[in-house]
């Protein structure tokens, strides 16, 4: 029998440990546990019955939204009677190579090699191993150190955390696995130059570190097509084919980190392609299944990939669910179903809807920016300091107290942030129609002109 609302809060109380959460915020004396219960097409609905249009994707993972579940479940259902699981330790299953023969179909120049993870996290330590057995097996064994961006975040696990730029996150854990330095990224707001100066002024600053730190010791730049963390930092145009020319230059391999950007949010199969540059090492998760089951890959050139198919040489590096054939064959689906129902088509033909009805609220003062691309966007939100910055107060404020319960009254799942400035992130599943964005905008719009009235503006 299902449990009841307070028995399923009481529950979590006492036995689910959340993630990126302050506990003390719910339960006794704080506010309730939002429990998603169900969801429809855009929607999610909770245990009481209340619906919500799930403008953050889930974490920028549900592109599909909810609607695909028997189609999605047929194709689970076919692979779990055929043949439920089987790794890719050294042995394979179709579902895995007919995945891998797909992704090097869809990825952009010769990204040809799959290696298949359960998540982003791992998909980044997998890029950077990946970057390592390479260096190691063409003679640079020093090449031991990365650069990464301020504010950007790239997982949790010790490697990925290394490239994670977000300090409280670090900072606990101990000295960073791998050795990082962390240059300025791509945030216009507040930044007067021309998008031209700014780009050759932040790829000056690259070379500037890899002089320091000596080019032959460093084994990759990592960085996402669209930096999420800082609030959807666009780069300024030549950024990418400046990143790739000082790896080119210096033999450094380029990693476009892609659990957000690939798998149509910003209406491409991967977001390297906007950019028009091809990385020598791509990560994906999230959208891979869209999020209808867990999982990640890492697509690696052919020259990364090379020397795995030395002689004797073996790949130092697995995970037991990396490739699932359940997955495997939810991805299979997905990608059809992304054909099927054009849903790049579909961004493609929405971002302006989406721009337009985020930009109505730069009419009211709290808005200062909006920013991103395809179906990715940050609103960054301003007080009335010279900077328009609030101060830790106000963003405690704002940004956890006033808005994340707002948002939820005005049945909207978005999430408000300050790892960088404060921004309100909006990424929408992948086939929500004109009506609904517009839908979206009215509520945003009036959450926030009662969060300028919150703050005193
Ligand atoms: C750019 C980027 N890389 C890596 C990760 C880590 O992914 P996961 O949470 O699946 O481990 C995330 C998660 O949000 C991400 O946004």
């Amino acid at each position: 029998m299902a449990l009841t609302v307070e028995a399923l809060q009481a529950r979590a109380a006492d036995h689910l440990l959340l993630h990126f959460a302050r506990h003390s915020d719910f339960g006794a004396g704080g506010r309730e546990l939002p429990v998603m219960v169900r969801g429809e097409g855009p929607y999610v609905f909770d245990a009481h019955g209340r619906r919500y249009i799930d403008a953050l994707s889930s974490l920028f993972c549900s592109q599909l939204g909810y609607g695909y579940g028997e189609e999605m479940a047929q194709a689970a259902g076919a692979q779990l009677t055929e043949l439920a699981f089987h790794t890719n330790w050294g042995t394979a299953h179709p579902r895995s190579i007919e995945l891998a023969t797909r992704l090097a179909a869809l990825a952009p120049g010769d990204l040809n090699r799959v290696f298949f993870t359960s998540g982003g996290s791992e998909s980044v330590e997998t890029s950077w191993k990946l970057a390592r057995l390479y260096h190691i097996a063409t003679g640079e064994p020093q090449r031991t150190k990365a650069i990464a961006r301020q504010t950007a975040y790239h997982g949790v696990t010790l490697g990925a955390l290394a490239f994670t730029a977000v300090e409280p996150m670090k900072a606990p854990f101990g000295p960073p696995a791998i050795e990082v330095r962390h240059v300025s990224n791509t945030n216009a707001y507040r930044d007067d130059a021309d998008e031209a100066t700014r780009c050759a002024r932040l790829l000056d600053e690259i070379e500037a570190v890899v002089a320091e730190e000596g080019a032959d010791t460093i084994a990759a730049i990592i960085a996402e097509p669209v930096q999420n963390a800082g609030g959807c930092l666009v780069p300024p145009a030549g950024y990418w084919a400046g990143l790739r020319r000082i790896c080119d230059e210096h033999g450094i391999l380029l990693i476009a980190d892609e659990v957000i950007c690939a798998f149509g949010r910003l209406g491409e199969w991967f977001g390297s392609v906007r950019n028009e540059v091809v990385p020598d090492l791509l990560t994906v998760a999230k959208g891979l299944t869209s999020a209808y089951a867990p999982m990640g890959a890492v697509v690696a050139s052919e020259r990364v990939a090379a020397p795995l198919y030395d002689p004797g040489r073996s790949l130092a590096h697995g995970f037991t669910f990396g490739g699932h054939p359940v997955c495997a064959a939810m991805a299979l689906r997905n990608i059809e179903l992304f054909e099927r129902d054009d849903v790049l088509g579909n961004v493609r033909r929405q971002e302006p809807q989406l721009r337009a009805q985020l930009e109505r609220a730069l009419e009211l003062p709290i808005v200062g920016d909006v920013r991103g691309a395809g179906f990715f966007w940050a609103l960054e939100l301003v007080g009335d300091a010279p900077d328009g910055r609030f101060d830790a107060d106000a963003r405690e404020r704002l940004l956890r107290q006033f808005l994340p319960a707002r948002l939820l009254d005005a049945g909207v799942i978005a999430r408000a942030d300050d790892r960088g400035d404060s921004v309100l992130h909006i990424a929408p599943p992948l086939i929500c129609d004109a009506a609904l964005l517009t839908d979206l905008g009215d509520r945003l719009h009036a959450v926030l002109e009662d969060a300028g009235t919150f703050m005193g503006l």
